[in-house]
This record gives C-alpha cells, sequence and structure tokens, in this order.
C-alpha cells in the first residue's frame, strides 16, 4: 500500500484518523507536529511565540523534504497549514496518497473552543478567525488533495472506512 497523507484544518481529526489507519494497515505513524517540537526541543506555540510563523513553516517544509529523501513509509499525520505554502503540496503528493480531512467552521469551533497549544486560534474571536481562516484555505487543501472525505458527523470508523474504499477505488 502507498503511503497515506492526511491533510486538514485543526480539529479535523488527523491525528485520531492517522493512528486507526496505522493500526489497520499495519504502518508507523509519523506527526509532522510531533516531529517538529522533538527536533527544536518545544512546543510549537513556543516556536510561534519565540521565532514567529515563518521559521516553523520552514521546519514543517525542511520536514516534508526529509521525509520524501528519506523515502520514510507510513501514514502521515500533518500540521494544519502544512498545504499552505505551494512548493508544499508537491512534496506531499510526492510523499503518497493526501487525504483531505474537510469540516464546516461550526465543527471546527466546537472542537477547538478550549484549546490553548494552537497559537493561531489565540485570539479575541477565535471563531471567526476559523471561519475565516478555513474559507482562505480551501483552494490551498482541495489543490494538494487526491482525496476529499468530509468528517463532519461522522464517527472515526465510518470515516477510516470511507478512506478505505477510496484509496481501494484511487488505486485501481
Ligand atoms: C496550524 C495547525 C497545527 C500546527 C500549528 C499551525 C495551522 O496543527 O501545525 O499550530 O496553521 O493550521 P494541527 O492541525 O495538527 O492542529
Amino acid at each position: 500500500m502507498k503511503n497515506v497523507v492526511l491533510i486538514g484544518f485543526m480539529g479535523s481529526g488527523k491525528s485520531t484518523i492517522g493512528n486507526l489507519l496505522s493500526q489497520m494497515c499495519d504502518l508507523p505513524l509519523w506527526d509532522t507536529d510531533q516531529m517538529i517540537e522533538v527536533e527544536a526541543g518545544c512546543t510549537i506555540r513556543r516556536i510561534f511565540d519565540t521565532q514567529g510563523e515563518e521559521t516553523f513553516r520552514c521546519m514543517e517544509t525542511a520536514l516534508l523534504q526529509k521525509l520524501c529523501r528519506e523515502e520514510t513509509l507510513g501514514v502521515f499525520s500533518t500540521g494544519g497549514g502544512m498545504p499552505l505554502r505551494m512548493e508544499n503540496a508537491q512534496w506531499l503528493k510526492k510523499l503518497g496518497t493526501v487525504i483531505w480531512l474537510r469540516l464546516s467552521p461550526d465543527t471546527a469551533y466546537g472542537r477547538l473552543k478550549q484549546d490553548t497549544t494552537r497559537p493561531i486560534l489565540q485570539c479575541e474571536d477565535p471563531k471567526g478567525r476559523i471561519t475565516q481562516l478555513i474559507s482562505e484555505r480551501a483552494a490551498a487543501y482541495e489543490s494538494a488533495a487526491d482525496i476529499t472525505v468530509d468528517v463532519d458527523d461522522k464517527s472515526k470508523e465510518q470515516i477510516v472506512r470511507e478512506i478505505l474504499e477510496a484509496l481501494e477505488e484511487n488505486e485501481t
């Protein structure tokens, strides 16, 4: 089976779904946010605070290039902003089949309203920010994706089932 690369907005379930997929397909799970935190020796929030978002985005691109170069195998759960840089879309596709877990602003807000770990959402109006970002990012997610799966109101088992079906169709 080809690598699976999950993209999508914060709260779309990339880590949870990635975890289930990796177990079912018996492939290792790679979480790009976690890998960057280990490499940097601090949290993403701290990277944003001390070095700024641009430095974080450079770390994301460098990691993606390394994963491609080393031909890493597995299921990849990527940070929500990973497909934003044009060049990253090409690396994501090189890494594996890219699956966009698409969710609505309402679902995202419901899942993220208590969150303190995502620097981008620490603002006065997180709901407005989520709505704006989802709309701004939709085109980037769409162009990076090979497969789109809507996740609103679905169980994780159902989402995994849809992904596996879509992967099978995609490969035949
Ligand atoms: C970000 C999403 C986060 C993390 C960082 C920036 C974004 O990852 O990479 O806080 O710009 O959407 P998750 O999508 O895993 O929360």
